[in-house]
């Protein structure tokens, strides 16, 4: 294996410096994730291998961002599988620090907060979650930060990476960056999906092979309303589905389907609006928690 796995933000800063240096390298890519990877994550590392010199991925399990002790614990944790995947896709370095590094004074006095925009929609179902993440993803932003300066003088330049599948956690990281002027460009990666159309999850682990025929009726929806021209007609379309989904065996239970304008998560509500939104839905089907979403381009 290629991939250097290191465990400390002093370790990945001196690996980081060495490998542009090594490789004359003028870019440094960050792929923030919780392990258990799957093809979702791959997508992320692939493109920030496109599109950089040298790239770090985290893997870091942030107790921060869990509601129940209980999740946390149970959440999947399966490092060699995810150096392995890491490494296949040319990842340099594996960062996976435990809490202590993450957390030196214990649990954090200062945090980040998302404001109103973490409180909407997913973080009406899970509070305090996007405080907890955007609060570890400064961190990681920071220990991202390319090791050494241009020979010439300058800085690399520097991207991190996330998936549209948290559409509202990329708008909020993107916020972040914006609010708290930190040095790096957000770089948005397309959801990841099965064949099937299923958007690739960890917790679709979770589903019996009759949930998962249920769950197909996310994506469905989504398509369905991406097929139409005006606000109405796409939220219309994607709810048709999802009413027939609701009795379905078992069946999808709506949490929200809404039409959001990207950049601040508010709802569409004019008719005639044109431009870009995100068409998000959540449910669950049997115990798993899902959500799936589609960014648009109404009128176009
Ligand atoms: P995690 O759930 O591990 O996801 C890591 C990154 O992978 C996120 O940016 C997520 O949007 C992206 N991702 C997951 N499934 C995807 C798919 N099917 N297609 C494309 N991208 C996908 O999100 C987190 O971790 C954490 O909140 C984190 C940002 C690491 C902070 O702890």
């Amino acid at each position: 294996m290629a991939i250097q796995l290191v465990t400390t933000a002093a370790q990945l800063r001196a690996a980081s410096a060495r490998l542009l240096a090594q490789k004359g390298g003028t870019s440094q890519g960050l792929v923030p994730t919780m392990g258990a990877l799957h093809e979702g994550h791959a997508q992320l590392a692939r493109t920030a291998v496109a599109q950089n010199d040298v790239v770090a991925a985290t893997i870091f399990v942030n107790p921060l961002q869990f509601g129940e002790a209980a999740d946390l614990e149970r959440y999947p944790r399966t490092l060699d599988a995810d150096l392995a995947l890491l490494d296949a896709e040319g990842v340099d370095l594996a960062f996976a620090p435990g809490v202590e590094e993450v957390y030196p004074g214990g649990a954090p006095l200062v945090r980040i907060t998302a404001g109103p925009l973490g409180e909407k929609w997913e973080g009406a179902s899970r509070p305090g979650h996007f405080d907890g993440a955007l609060t570890v993803v400064a961190k990681l932003l920071h220990y991202g930060i390319p090791g050494a300066g241009l020979p010439g003088g300058g800085q690399p330049a520097y991207r991190a990476y996330f998936g549209q599948k948290d559409a509202q956690q990329l708008a909020l990281v993107r916020r972040m960056v914006l609010d708290l002027n930190l040095p790096v460009e957000v770089v948005a990666v397309p959801t990841e999906r099965e064949p099937d159309g299923l958007a690739r999850s960890s917790r679709n682990r979770y589903l019996s092979a009759q949930e998962r025929v249920s769950a197909l009726a996310l994506s469905r929806a989504l398509f369905a309303g991406a097929a139409q021209r005006t606000p109405d007609a796409i939220r219309d379309a994607a709810r048709e589905v999802l009413t027939e989904a609701g009795r379905a065996d078992p069946p999808v239970v709506l949490d929200y389907l809404a039409l959001l304008d990207p950049r601040d998560f508010t709802e569409v509500a004019d008719p005639g609006y044109t431009g870009p939104a995100v068409l998000a839905v959540a449910a669950k089907v049997g115990t798993t928690r899902l959500i799936d979403n589609l960014p648009l381009e109404i009128g176009a």
